[in-house]
Parts: C-alpha cells; structure tokens; sequence
C-alpha cells in the first residue's frame, strides 16, 4: 500500500522481514498471535520487542479499523 517504511520485499510471503512493525499496546490482543514461521523470520529483523510483528502476517479485518503500529527507527 506503498506506506513509506514498509517495504515488503517478498510481497506477503512471511520471507524477508521489511515489513516489520510494532503494534501499540493498546491493540495487541486484536492482531492475533505469530506463527512459528513469523517468529523465525522476525531473527532477521533489527530492533525486535514483544510487540514486533511482520506486518504481512496481521489478518486484516474490520475490528482492526485504526490500527495503530509504529515503524523500527532502521526503517524510517
Ligand atoms: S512482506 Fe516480507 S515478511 Fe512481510
């Protein structure tokens, strides 16, 4: 969705870790939990706290409406 910081190199595939974001705390229990795949490629990733996601892996929907995630200061 061309949002600058997310770059998303292997477009979704859970394969390159550039889409890595923090979600707020405030919206944690609404992403869902990581997959052991997700949990892997996040090795990769700079910066990684609890609250890390690859943002490729977050199932959209309509309760997630105003997400809020902030970007790694490597990826600004
Ligand atoms: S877009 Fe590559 S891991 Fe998310």
């Amino acid at each position: 969705n061309n949002v600058p910081g997310i770059d998303a190199d292997c477009g979704g595939a859970c394969a390159c870790a550039t889409c890595h974001v923090y979600v707020d705390a405030a919206w944690l229990g609404k992403t869902g939990e990581k997959t052991a795949m997700e949990e892997s490629m996040l090795d990769f990733a700079e910066g990684v706290e609890p609250n890390s996601r690859l943002s490729c892996q977050i199932k959209v929907s309509d309760a997630l409406d105003g997400l809020v995630v902030r970007l790694p200061e490597s990826q600004h």
